[in-house]
């Protein structure tokens, strides 16, 4: 990433400018400029302001409201009103959102405020608009980050596909109205949702574009860029590490598997390492056990987890969190073919445990058997892996909740704290022993499907992963669900949802803390 940085002195006409000003570029085109403004609302100068309120608020601007009958609006939560000033501002259009009630006030309602301000100025296809990020009762610095959390990820549109890109409108200012000093959270807040439109966007791309050998290229690109130490393992290496698990799921596919590993601040052995790790199927057809062709396209998603893992390796860098952070994922398609593994075939891996296979559609959970097994032996303080392993899961969350299991409470308890943070909410499931025993093969140590009907699947693909884990602290992320948006909300669009970046960093970063 270039990140280029301009500094405005305090005290510019006619509006009293300071503070940061950002600029980024990536790969996908031009990002959101954020710029701090400290000047009241009424003296801000743009084509819009946008400004949030309680229901317990009193209405702003009342020579502006007296055009407004009180039917139109209330404070209620999304409720939006826009008005034309008709040159009585120095902003043209006023947008007004509702947050609700004061007691039921959430953090994420202020990223939804940003999200609705930034489709509206490109609605009106305006290059930039203000937003007053000074909402009565909340930080500063939490508001700030949260409204431009929002603004960046409404701003994103899954458009590198499209030839005629100047159909959709670019929003390229965000004004953020406060008098606090809040350029720390304007920069975290930046960091953090570019990140996580990265991860959408790469995800966009189908198995076609996204083949694993591509995948590696776009990690080593990225440690060029970060500075990240970078190592991609090949078939031949695997063959002779005897990761037979990630090779028996890769037998069938025309493409060569791959391993990759990224380390952040590697050689700073004093700091506590922690290690991330990413399901990367670049498409999921079941194999032999293969998929109804109904929505199958969407398992060109089901490499989200290797993905995230990258935005999760870019954020931690730029934040610079204080710990050693591993990055890693294998990659590899799943598809049915004359060499591909066959039902009832028993694979050794990595650790010594053998498998049976009893359905090539689990496939997700041989390959993380290997990684996970791979990178425990360095012994970080905590692991975390994210995958969408299960079907079963959206069946028990649907979209909303991220499935979280785990064999450590205090990993499990910070991690659902994030996710009340970030809103890429959680729910813990339980990992009793008898879920570990739904899992005993009759021909093998362990089979890759618990039960013929199903029972428990979410659980039990999680309790097979725990055999993998040795002594280590462990999380598993189950993302099937989430990973993709099928119904645009507040500040993310139809497509890949990028989620699990921030609620992995805000998690390294309270563990870092400690
Ligand atoms: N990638 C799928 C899980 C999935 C399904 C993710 C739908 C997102 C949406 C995974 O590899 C899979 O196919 N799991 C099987 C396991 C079963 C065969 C035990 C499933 O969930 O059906
Ligand atoms: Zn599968
Ligand atoms: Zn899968």
């Amino acid at each position: 990433m270039s990140l280029r940085q301009s500094w405005k002195g305090p005290g510019l006409k006619p509006l009293e400018e300071s503070l940061l000003n950002l600029r980024w570029f990536f790969r996908y085109g031009v990002c959101m400029r954020i710029t701090v403004r400290a000047v009241d609302p009424e003296y801000v100068k743009d084509e819009i302001l946008a400004v949030a309120l309680m229901e317990e608020d009193k209405l702003p601007f009342p020579e502006l409201m007296k055009s407004m009958r009180k039917d139109e609006f209330e404070p209620k939560l999304g409720m939006t009103y826009t008005l034309d000033t008709q040159g009585k501002t120095g902003f043209r259009k006023l947008l007004l959102f509702g947050l609700g009630k004061k007691e039921d006030f959430n953090l994420d309602f202020l990223r939804r405020f940003g999200g609705t301000a930034a489709r509206y100025a490109a609605q009106l296809k305006s290059a930039s608009f203000s937003i007053s990020a000074e909402v009565k009762g909340v930080a500063a610095e939490d508001a700030a980050q949260a409204v431009c959390e929002g603004a960046v990820l409404a701003n994103y549109k899954p458009i590198k596909f499209k030839t005629k890109k100047e159909d959709y409108f670019d929003v390229q200012e965000l004004n953020l109205v406060t008098k606090a000093d809040v350029s720390g959270a304007v920069k975290r807040a930046s960091i953090l949702a570019e990140a996580q439109n990265y991860v959408r966007d790469f995800n966009e791309d189908p198995a076609n574009i996204a083949t694993p050998q591509k995948l590696a290229e776009v990690a080593k690109q990225l440690a060029k860029e970060r500075k990240l130490a970078f190592t991609a393992m090949g078939k031949e290496e695997m063959r002779k590490k005897k990761m037979n698990a990630i090779l028996a799921v890769n037998q069938g596919s025309a493409l060569p598997p791959v391993l990759v590993v990224l380390e952040y601040n590697r050689e700073k052995k004093n700091l506590p390492l922690y290690a991330v790790i990413g399901k990367g199927i670049t498409f999921d057809s079941g194999g032999i056990s293969l998929k109804p062709s109904k929505g199958m396209q969407d398992m060109k998603y089901d490499k989200t987890g290797a993905v995230t893992v990258l935005g999760i390796m870019r954020a931690a860098s730029e934040l610079q969190l204080p710990i050693r952070l591993i990055g890693t994922f294998a990659a590899t398609e799943n598809m049915p073919s004359g060499s591909a593994q066959k039902p009832g075939d028993i694979i050794t891996a990595y650790n010594g445990k053998t498998i049976e296979v009893l359905n090539t559609d689990a496939e997700g959970r041989l390959i993380l058997a290997d990684v996970l097994a791979y990178v425990a032996e360095r012994k970080p303080e905590a692991m975390i892996d994210l995958a969408t392993l299960t079907g079963a899961m959206i069946i028990c969350l649907g979209k909303h909740r991220i499935g979280l299991f785990s064999n450590d409470d205090k990993l499990a308890d910070a991690i659902s704290r994030s996710g009340d943070r970030t809103f890429e909410r959680v729910w813990r499931f339980p990992l009793d022993k008898e879920y570990y025993e739904m899992n005993k093969g009759d021909f093998a140590d362990i089979k890759n499907t618990g039960s013929e009907t199903g029972d428990a699947g979410s659980i039990t693909a999680a309790a097979f992963l725990g055999e993998f884990v040795g002594e280590c602290k462990w999380a598993h992320l189950d993302i099937a669900g989430v990973d993709n948006i099928t119904d645009r909300h507040g500040y993310l669009e139809k497509g890949a949802s990028g989620m699990g970046v921030r609620l992995v960093v805000e998690t390294l970063k309270s563990l870092a803390k400690k």
